[in-house]
C-alpha cells in the first residue's frame, strides 16, 4: 500500500477506530468479535493469560485465525486487516533449546537459520508477529528470565540478536516463510533487583549504554521492525513511561521508526507504579513516550479519543502511531491478502526441521568436567540411568520455559534414546533414590540426569538459592557411595551452582533446556556421535552469595586477587568463567599477537588440536583498555569465531579492529576513542590466555 493509500485510509479514520489499531487484545479465541466489528481492535495476541511462558497455550490454528481475520476485512467499516502475535520464543512446532542454550552455541549462523525455520513454522499457522528475540543482558541468575536471553555479554548477545532477527524477517514480513521479530525487553530489565522480576532496575548511565543498550542498538541495525518495553523502571522512570528512553534513544538518537509495543498491560501498570493518577493520565503519558501499542491493557482505546477531544493529546501524536502499525500491516502483505493459505500448515514435523533444532540441542551443551568416562563406551556395558529429570514421564521439561506449540507427542525422552544409541549394552533405569543406588553397583557406570525444571525458569520465576532443586545432591552423595563413575546431565534455564555436583560427578555436562530433540541430542553427545562444543554464554557462580559475578566487571582500586574486593568464605572467581567448555579433544592456544596494520589493530593466535579427536573451537577475542577516562571492564568480548578443527590440526585465528571497535559509550551514548595501550587476548575463555599490550593511537 502506497504512504497516499495509508494517508488515505488515516483520513477517513475516527478517533475511535484510530486508538483502536493501538489496541492490542488478547487471546485470538475468545477475542470479542463485537470489538473487532467496531474497528476497536487493531491487533491480537495469541495467548490466554500474561503468563504465557508457563502455562501451556490452545494451539494456534490458520483457520480459527482466519475466521478472526474476515471479522476485521470483511465485517468492519473499513477492512482493516488485524496483525496476529504471539511468543514464538525458541521454536515454533521444532521447539529448539531456550536462548540461553542457542547463546551457549556461539553459533549466529545456526541461531538464525532456528529463527528462519521458526519463522516458517509460525507463519503457515497464521502468526504475523513474534514477540522475539528476547535480548536482555542478564547477570543475575536468580531471575528466571536470564533463560530467555543471550546471557550476560553484550556483545555476544548483539551479534545472536542481530542473527535472530534476519532469520525471523530475511524471507521478507509479506512472505509465508517470513515474520516480524520484536526486540525485548527494551531496556534493562535483567537488572531487575535481587534477580526478582518486575523489581526495579539500578542502572547507571554508563553501565546503561555499555551493557544494555547494545543489543537494542544491534536490534535497530539489523532492521528489527518491533520493539517491546520493559516492565521495569529505571532510574525514576517506568520504561513504559520514558519519553528519555522510548523517543529520546529510539527515534532521535537512533532514527529508528518500527512500531513499539508495551509489555501485557504496562500502560496500565503505570498507575501501580505511581506515575499515573488513573488509566486515562497513564495512556496520554504512555502515548507521549513512544508506546505505539497498548498491549492487552485496553487504555488506548479506552482513553485516547476522549484525551483528543479535551486537547489533552494532539491528534497527530494518534496518527504517528496510526501510521506506523497502518505501514507494518502493509509491509506484512496484509491489506492485499490478510488470510493465511491454510495448505501451508504442515500436519507432521518437516525431518529436517527436527533435525535442525538436534543439532542445536548437541551445540547448546556444554561439557563442565570429564575425567575420561565420557564418551561412554558403546558395547557389553550396564549404564544405570537416574535422577528426576531422566523420567520419561517429565520429558516436556526439556522444552524449557516459553514453549507454546511444541508437541510433547513429538518428543523422544533421553531414556528411549540413549537405549536406542547403545543397541550392546544395558541400560537401567531407576527412578526412585533408593532403587537407583541399588542398581548402580550392577552397573558400570550411571548417568544422573538432574538439575531445574522448565517451570522454575522463565518469567515471575525467581529463586533464592541457585543450587540444584532438594534431594539432588543428596541422591548424588548416596551414588557416590557406590563407587562407580558418575556422569550428571544438568537440565538448566539458568547459571546454576553445581559445585559439589562437580565434586561428586566424574563428568558434568550443563544442559540448557534443549527443546524438542533434547533426548537424542544428549544421547548422542553421552556415547560420542556428537562431540560437546557449548561454551558457557554466562558466569558459574560457585554459590548464590557471589551473585552477580559476570566476566566483565570493573577492576576496582583494590583489584583481586590482591586484597581486593572479595568474600572471606568463598573464592573470588565463578566456578567457570564465560565462555568456557570442554570437549571430546584438547585445544591448545598459542600466545596472542597484535600488531597495526593500516590503521587497525590485527590480533592473531595459533590453535592446535592436541587431541586424538576432531573437535569445534570457539576462539574468543578479549580486549582491556589499560587506561581510559572512565573505569573499563578487565576484560570485554569483541569478537569470536567457531570453527571444526580436525585432530592433529592448526589454525590462525585473526581478528582485524579499528580503534573505534576498541571504543566505549559515553553517558550520553556518544562512541568515546582514546589512544592508549590495550591488552588483547585470543584465548578459550574469559580467564584464560596470556594477554599482549599494544599502544593504539
Ligand atoms: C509477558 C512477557 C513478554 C511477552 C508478553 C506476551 O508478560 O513479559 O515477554 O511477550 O507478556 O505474552
Amino acid at each position: 500500500m502506497s504512504q497516499a493509500r495509508i494517508e488515505n485510509l488515516l483520513a477517513q479514520m475516527t478517533l475511535e477506530e484510530k486508538a483502536g489499531q493501538l489496541n492490542q487484545e488478547p487471546n485470538s479465541i475468545e477475542v470479542d468479535r463485537t470489538l473487532v466489528r467496531r474497528g476497536l481492535v487493531g491487533s491480537v495476541i495469541c495467548a490466554n493469560s500474561a503468563y504465557a511462558g508457563n502455562d501451556r497455550q490452545a494451539r494456534v490454528m490458520a483457520s480459527a485465525l482466519n475466521e478472526l481475520q474476515r471479522v476485521a476485512v470483511e465485517e468492519t467499516r473499513l477492512g482493516i486487516p488485524l496483525l496476529l502475535a504471539r511468543d514464538v520464543i525458541h521454536g515454533h512446532r521444532a521447539v529448539a533449546p531456550i536462548p540461553l542454550g542457542q547463546a551457549a552455541t556461539w553459533n549466529p549462523r545456526l541461531v538464525e537459520e532456528v529463527a528462519a525455520t521458526a519463522a516458517s513454522e509460525a507463519r503457515a499457522d497464521g502468526i504475523h508477529w513474534a514477540f522475539t528475540p528476547m535480548i536482555d543482558i542478564a547477570r543475575d541468575p536468580r531471575w528466571g528470565r536470564m533463560a530467555e536471553g543471550f546471557g550476560e555479554d553484550p556483545y555476544l548477545a548483539s551479534s545472536l540478536a542481530a542473527a535472530a532477527i534476519n532469520g525471523y524477517q530475511r524471507a521478507g514480513l509479506d512472505d509465508p516463510k517470513g515474520i516480524v521479530a520484536c526486540a525485548k525487553h527494551y531496556v534493562g530489565y535483567g537488572a531487575a533487583e535481587g534477580g526478582r522480576d518486575y523489581n526495579s532496575g539500578e542502572i547507571t548511565p554508563h553501565t546503561l549504554e555499555n551493557i544494555f543498550l547494545p543489543p537494542f542498538h544491534a536490534a535497530v541495525k539489523a532492521g528489527v521492525a518491533t520493539i517491546m518495553a520493559a516492565f521495569l523502571d529505571i532510574d525514576g522512570e517506568p520504561v513504559t513511561g520514558s519519553r528519555r528512553l522510548l523517543k529520546g534513544i529510539l527515534r532521535e538518537r537512533w532514527g529508528w521508526d518500527g512500531v513499539i509495543i508495551c509489555d501485557w498491560g504496562a500502560v496500565a501498570e503505570l498507575v501501580k507504579h505511581g506515575v499515573a493518577e488513573n488509566l486515562k493520565e497513564a495512556a496520554a503519558m504512555a502515548l507521549r513516550a513512544g508506546i505505539d501499542i497498548d498491549m492487552a491493557g485496553q487504555a488506548y482505546r479506552a482513553y485516547l479519543p476522549e484525551l483528543v477531544r479535551e486537547g489533552a493529546l494532539p491528534v497527530s501524536l494518534v496518527d504517528e502511531a496510526v501510521r506506523r502499525v497502518l505501514r507494518l500491516k502493509d509491509a506484512c502483505g496484509l491489506f492485499d491478502q490478510p488470510y493465511t493459505d491454510e495448505s501451508l500448515a504442515t500436519a507432521d514435523l518437516p525431518a529436517s526441521h527436527r533435525t535442525q533444532v538436534r543439532d542445536m540441542a548437541q551445540q547448546s551443551a556444554v561439557l563442565l568436567k570429564n575425567n575420561g568416562v565420557l564418551p561412554l563406551a558403546k558395547a557389553r556395558k550396564n549404564y544405570a540411568v537416574v535422577g528426576p529429570l531422566a523420567d520419561p514421564a517429565v520429558k516436556e521439561v526439556w522444552f524449557g520455559t516459553w514453549t507454546i506449540d511444541g508437541l510433547a507427542t513429538d518428543m523422544v525422552a533421553f531414556l528411549d534414546a540413549f537405549r536406542q544409541a547403545l543397541p550392546d549394552s544395558g541400560v537401567w533405569h531407576a527412578l526412585l533414590p533408593d532403587d537407583a543406588v541399588g542398581m548402580v553397583r550392577m552397573c558400570d557406570a550411571v548417568v544422573a540426569v538432574i538439575g531445574e525444571s522448565n517451570g522454575r525458569s522463565g518469567e515471575d520465576n525467581a529463586v533464592t538459592d541457585i543450587g540444584l532443586p532438594p534431594g539432588q545432591l543428596d541422591l548424588l552423595r548416596a551414588l557416590k557411595r557406590a563407587r562407580k563413575p558418575i556422569v550428571a546431565v544438568v537440565a538448566a534455564g539458568r547459571a546454576l551452582a553445581v559445585t559439589e555436583v562437580c565434586e561428586l560427578a566424574d563428568a558434568v555436562l550443563l544442559a540448557f533446556h534443549g527443546g524438542l530433540e533434547s533426548g537424542p541430542a544428549l544421547a548422542d553427545l553421552l556415547v560420542g556421535d556428537a562431540a560437546p562444543s557449548g561454551r558457557l554464554p554466562v558466569s558459574l557462580p560457585v554459590c548464590t552469595g557471589q551473585v552477580p559475578i559476570p566476566y566483565n566487571h570493573k577492576r576496582t582500586g583494590r583489584p583481586v586477587p590482591l586484597r581486593g574486593s572479595r568474600y572471606l568464605d568463598a573464592d573470588d572467581q565463578p566456578l567457570f568463567p564465560f565462555g568456557f567448555g570442554l570437549g571430546y579433544t584438547e585445544f591448545r592456544f598459542s600466545a596472542t599477537t597484535a600488531e597495526i596494520q593500516g590503521g587497525t589493530v590485527v590480533v592473531r593466535a595459533t590453535v592446535d588440536n592436541v587431541g586424538n579427536q576432531d573437535g569445534v573451537a570457539v576462539a574468543q577475542l578479549y580486549i582491556r583498555d589499560e587506561v581510559s577516562s572512565q573505569t573499563r571492564p578487565v576484560r570485554e568480548l569483541r569478537g569470536f569465531e567457531r570453527f571444526p578443527l580436525p585432530a592433529g590440526e592448526s589454525r590462525v585465528v585473526e581478528f582485524s579492529r579499528t580503534p573505534e571497535d576498541l571504543g566505549f559509550r559515553d553517558r550520553d551514548g556518544s562512541l568515546v576513542v582514546e589512544p592508549g595501550e590495550f591488552t588483547f587476548w585470543i584465548s578459550p575463555d574469559a580467564a584464560s590466555g596470556v594477554g599482549v599490550k599494544l599502544r593504539v593511537d
